[in-house]
């Protein structure tokens, strides 16, 4: 599977997140200390970005911003309504200072 350096650790302060355009889509990348997580930014219940609602790095999630429903950002499962689709999840990585998220060709 491809993979893409998005940025460097400085692009993502620890605790939070923000979304990369990826081989033209838009992909949510949180962090928390040395792991990061990606999922797809657009919300599976409507038109939202994910990486613009509250991350919690206790809990692995962000809440979305529109509805509030709160999604897993390990797997892009929401954990509440009214969302209940997943959104996709893709492998994300740290070597170095710089961050890698492999995606679909
Ligand atoms: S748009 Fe995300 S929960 Fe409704």
């Amino acid at each position: 599977m491809p993979t893409i350096n998005i940025g460097t650790l400085a692009d993502l302060p620890d605790g939070t997140g923000r979304a990369f355009e990826i081989n033209g889509r838009r992909i949510a990348v949180f962090r928390v200390a040395d792991e990061v997580y990606a999922i797809d930014d657009t919300c599976s219940h409507a038109e939202a970005s994910l990486s613009a609602g509250e991350f919690d790095p206790d809990e692995l999630c962000v809440e979305c911003p529109l509805h509030g429903s709160l999604f897993d950002v390990r797997t892009g499962v929401p954990r509440t309504f009214p969302a209940f689709e997943p959104v996709a999840s893709y492998r994300a990585f740290i070597e170095g200072d710089r961050v890698f998220v492999e995606y679909p060709a």
